[in-house]
């Protein structure tokens, strides 16, 4: 890969400009081509804690284009130097200890501030975009655009639409994208609607769904470990593999967001997008290319194979619970019920554990088990293969015990690597067997955070790391009856039935011992 400075001009348009890499210590990335990001909700909670942040990080290392700005929007009047001086707070909280000015300073300069009715189509004309069009003009950036919704679910429509409407997402000067956070709709009719809406003013190769698990490095490398090394793929199926477990563990409560949890619960928070694009990714057959279409093509096949959930025996593939009063880090903390903004009746999930089973040659018969909970013993994302049994156990007139099976887990984070845990022998006379694990860490300081991929691969017109229409519908078509049918049957008496700070309901337990298997410890 070569090494240069900054690409000069050039647009999306025809003309293929050679791409420029910026080298970091064990790898190198691509720098984007000129463009400009426009936020709306620019002085939200999710602008301050993961875009502003990962902009700045992009920023000192070196990997935005010279020819950039950020157009800050949204309802709040205020000035560019208030925005400014909220960007910089933003930042620097942070970043407290590793804060740059100089990079600050170079990012100031490209910022800008528009407030913007959101309903309205005369703001999009008027203010947005002869500010866009002029900031294009000071910074260079060709006509590529970025719209990024950091905006509450309730006003995607009305800004997707004006976008439309006022012919700002059409392609003119060069790409215009649209990013698109969770939640994707709240069941399958409302994200089929989404989708309409989607469609009716962008195309989907301008569409960006955010899934930012798919971002984290130790995600990416799912595909690497599986499709570049020769030797997991002969043992990637049912005759080889007993079962895969997808564990998603948070010590943090609901923290400030009790509104929209009350609403969404464990199954739409978590299953719906992260846990489900984690079961593709670890499920799905070789692609015939690295690619965002081929790589979506095999994903969208898994969700096709996924057997639908049984309604008349729910509760053998789905356990939900929800936490009450406990410890965390020896720190006691409230039960759910008792948060700020949530009823002390709710009956909405914090933790759910599923069954999932694929009907397809490769994985007919292994179960993929599913956890996620809020308020659990650790913090915890990772995915583990257990494998079968040895065949025939040769030591048997000398061990006294079976011997454990051998297993590879993927953490996710933290702690982020993989493990491949073995049976070897102890040294002595004795036929003494003791598992080992043969560990890969992550060197910590090298990783970029999901959002800086997330921001990078819009930038650079590649799809991969985001989800396609088809995709998303796919997981509602699987998770709205079951989500359906909880809502309908979950009595407030069911819960609280997790104490804070515990690995979660004894139902979960027992949707796995019921097959003779076990969570892996949390
Ligand atoms: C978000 C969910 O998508 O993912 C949160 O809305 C959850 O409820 C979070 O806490 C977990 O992601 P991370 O990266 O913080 O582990």
């Amino acid at each position: 890969m070569g090494l240069g400075g900054e690409m000069a001009g050039g647009a999306f348009s025809q003309t293929k400009t050679k791409p420029v890499y910026r080298a970091t210590s064990t790898c190198a990335v691509e720098i984007p081509g000129p463009c400009g990001l426009v936020i709306f909700g620019a002085s939200g909670d999710l602008t301050k804690r993961k875009i502003l942040p990962s902009v700045y990080r992009l920023q000192k290392n070196r990997l935005l284009p010279e020819k950039f700005f950020i157009l800050g929007t949204g309802r709040t009047e205020m000035s560019t130097d208030q925005f400014r001086e909220e960007v910089l707070s933003a930042v620097k909280k942070a970043f407290p200890e590793d804060f740059d000015a100089s990079s600050w300073n170079e990012l100031a300069d490209k910022l800008d501030y528009s407030p913007v009715h959101y309903e309205g189509p005369e703001t999009y004309t008027q203010s947005l975009k002869e500010k866009l069009l002029q900031l294009e003009k000071r910074h260079q950036t060709g006509g590529n655009r970025i719209f990024y919704l950091a905006i509450p679910p309730t006003l995607y429509e009305s800004v997707i639409s004006n976008l439309g409407a006022t012919g700002l997402s059409r392609e003119e000067g060069g790409y215009t994208h649209v990013v698109i956070e969770k939640p994707f709709g709240r069941d399958l009719d409302s994200a089929k609607g989404l989708n309409r809406i989607v469609r009716n003013s962008f195309e989907e190769k301008q569409v960006y769904r955010i899934d930012h698990f798919l971002a984290l490095e130790t995600v990416q490398n799912i595909l690497m470990l599986r499709f570049a090394n020769s030797i997991f793929e002969p043992l990637w199926n049912r005759g080889y593999i007993d079962h895969v477990q997808i564990t998603a563990s948070e010590t943090l409560g609901i923290e400030q967001r009790a509104g929209y949890y009350e609403e969404a619960g464990v199954i739409r928070d978590m299953f719906q997008n992260h846990m489900f694009q984690l079961l593709a990714l670890t499920a799905m057959e070789p692609p015939v290319a690295f690619g965002a279409e081929p790589v979506r093509d095999e994903k969208v096949k898994v969700f096709n194979s996924i057997k639908p959930f049984p309604m008349d025996r729910l509760s053998d593939y789905v356990a939900i619970g929800q936490y009450g009063r406990g410890e965390i880090d020896q720190t006691p903390v409230v039960g759910y019920r008792e948060e700020k903004g949530v009823s002390a009746k709710s009956v909405t999930p914090t933790f759910a554990a599923m069954k999932v089973l694929i009907d397809n040659w490769r994985w007919d018969g292994v179960p993929f088990y599913l956890r996620s909970g809020k308020r659990l013993s650790s913090r915890r994302t990772e995915i583990s293969f257990h494998f079968r049994p040895v065949p025939h156990l040769m030591f048997s007139n000398t061990l006294n015990e079976p011997i454990e099976p051998n297993r590879l887990v993927l953490r996710v984070h933290p702690d982020e690597g993989m493990s491949l845990i073995l049976q070897t022998k102890n040294p002595g006379s004795e036929v003494c067997l003791n598992p080992i694990s043969m560990d890969f860490c992550y060197q910590r300081d090298v990783l970029m955070d999901a959002y800086e991929w997330v921001l990078l691969n819009c930038m650079h017109d590649d799809q991969l790391l985001f989800v396609r229409e088809d995709g998303v519908e796919q997981i509602w078509s699987l998770l709205t009856p079951v989500i359906d049918r909880l809502e309908s049957t979950t009595a407030a008496d069911q819960f609280p039935n997790y104490a804070a700070g515990s690995s979660g309901p004894e139902k979960a337990d027992l949707l796995i011992k019921r097959d003779g298997r076990e969570w892996r410890p949390l």
